[in-house]
């Protein structure tokens, strides 16, 4: 964790630092299947401090023309009179709906709300039961608040009363993409657009649509604040340590900042970054930056994986595994793995390949290998930042 120097400004959620976005930029092709961005934020005069690894908390704000639907499914004009969630200063209900309340995701007490004032005439009904969690997940999977008013019309509240059925609109993370020693004044994101459709609607992740959607460059205020990373660090510069890193999609984020920062530093051991996208033609996310970084020896290798490249997939663990030989001799030789990037899936699998990897190239049985993994582990050269 870096600590701040004395004297330095300490931000965080309650006293953030308000930032403007610099520059922002698409770093997937038009015709890529996802959306993702760039964004360099402006830190001048903020004495913001931040080490590779370390995420930034943005408070994102709501979509003004959902917030609008809402209300007007409610019957509000927006003037009401609330309390805001956070402050709990009054404020006409439109600004606490764009602020501070979570219009996306739906907390039991407004199902409750609308199962007493419908009498229980509602789908919801008996969705509360213990027993029913799994329906009631899959009921809400893709829903927003106005989709519940929608098919509840009965359901009439007053203003504060339907606050008070409403979680907080709280920050997200995002893993910092740059290095302050190459970039003093900024603070860069990478963050793909979250959109999909249900419901009839399109709809929009709150944070990753506010960035890309709804901030103009140079003037909309941003409250951001580090939150700074506990494990997830570079080796020193003038340690031997080899690092293998590995992050597809957005999760090549904070090896950006790791390999800004180790040119920076002149860092001495051998970097290896496994970056897996969907095509090579859409979503080779920093690709000049890269192969720079290849030819003047900051990366020693650099292995792509593109999914969508040809018919079969082919995903980072398995150009870990046509590169298991070496990988084992750079585990051998004291390297750190890092893995950033998708939890539920890629960091399963990388982590499967990693126990191939152990088992054939150091003729280890499952138990040796698994054992091997736990000391590795326990030596701390297994860093994950998986979200
Ligand atoms: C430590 C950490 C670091 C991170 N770093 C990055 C990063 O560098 N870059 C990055 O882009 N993200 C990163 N994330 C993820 C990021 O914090 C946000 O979760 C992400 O941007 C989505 O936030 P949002 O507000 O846009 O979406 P939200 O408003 O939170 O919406 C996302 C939700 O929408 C719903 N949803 C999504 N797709 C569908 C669908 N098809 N059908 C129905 N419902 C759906 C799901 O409930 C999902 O949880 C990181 C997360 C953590 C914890
Ligand atoms: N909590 C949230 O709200 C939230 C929001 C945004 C993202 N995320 C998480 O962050 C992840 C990163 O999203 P992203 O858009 O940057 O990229 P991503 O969805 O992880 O995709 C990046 C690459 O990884 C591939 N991939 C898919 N399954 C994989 C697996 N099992 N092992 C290895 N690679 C695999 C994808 O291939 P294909 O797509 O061709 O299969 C694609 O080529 C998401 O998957 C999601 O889990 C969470």
């Amino acid at each position: 964790m870096s600590t701040p120097e004395p004297g330095k400004p300490i931000y965080n959620v309650k006293n953030p630092f308000i930032a403007k976005v610099k520059r922002a930029f698409d770093i997937s092709g038009s015709d890529a299947p996802k959306h993702t961005r760039h964004y360099e934020i402006e830190l001048t005069g903020s004495q913001l401090v931040y080490t590779p690894g370390d995420s930034l908390a943005v408070q994102p704000t709501n979509d003004p023309a959902l917030v609008y639907e809402t209300l007007k499914a409610l019957g509000f004009s927006g003037e009401e009179i609330v309390k805001h969630p956070k402050t709990g200063i009054e404020v006409p209900i439109r600004q606490a709906l764009i602020e501070a309340t979570l219009i996306t995701e739906i907390d039991n007490k407004l199902i409750k709300a609308i199962i007493e004032k419908t009498m229980g005439n509602t789908t919801l009904a008996g969705l509360l039961e213990p027993e029913k969690k799994d329906e009631l997940k899959s009921y809400l999977w893709g829903r927003y608040v106005i989709d519940l008013l929608l098919e509840n019309p009965s359901a009439k509240f007053e203003p504060q009363e339907f606050m008070l059925t409403q979680k907080k609109l709280n920050i997200r993370l995002y893993s910092i993409s740059s290095s302050q020693k190459a970039h003093p004044e900024e603070v860069h994101l990478t963050v793909a657009t979250v959109r999909y459709s249900s419901h009839g609607r399109a709809r929009g992740g709150v944070a990753s649509t506010f960035l890309a959607e709804r901030i103009t460059v140079g003037e909309t205020l941003i409250p951001v604040f580090v939150n700074h990373g506990k494990g997830f660090r570079l080796p020193e510069p003038d340690d031997e340590t080899p690092v293998i890193m590995i992050g597809p999609g957005t999760g090549i984020a904070p090896f950006r900042a790791f390999l800004e920062e180790r040119k920076a530093t002149a860092a001495k051991g051998k970097a290896w970054l496994f970056f897996g996208e969907v095509s090579a033609k859409t979503c080779f996310f920093y690709k000049d930056e890269f192969e720079a970084y290849l030819a003047d020896g900051t990366l020693a290798k650099l292995t792509t994986a593109w999914s969508r490249d040809q018919a079969e997939k082919i995903y980072v663990q398995h150009k870990m595994l046509e590169n298991s030989a070496e990988i084992y001799t750079w585990l051998e030789q004291g390297a750190i793995v890092y893995v950033c990037g998708d939890a539920s899936r890629m960091a399963v699998d990388v982590d499967k390949a990693l126990h191939s990897i152990i088992e054939k190239e150091g003729s280890k049985t499952t138990e040796e290998a698994s054992a091997y993994m736990a000391a590795f582990k326990e030596a701390k050269r297994y860093r994950r930042d998986v979200y």
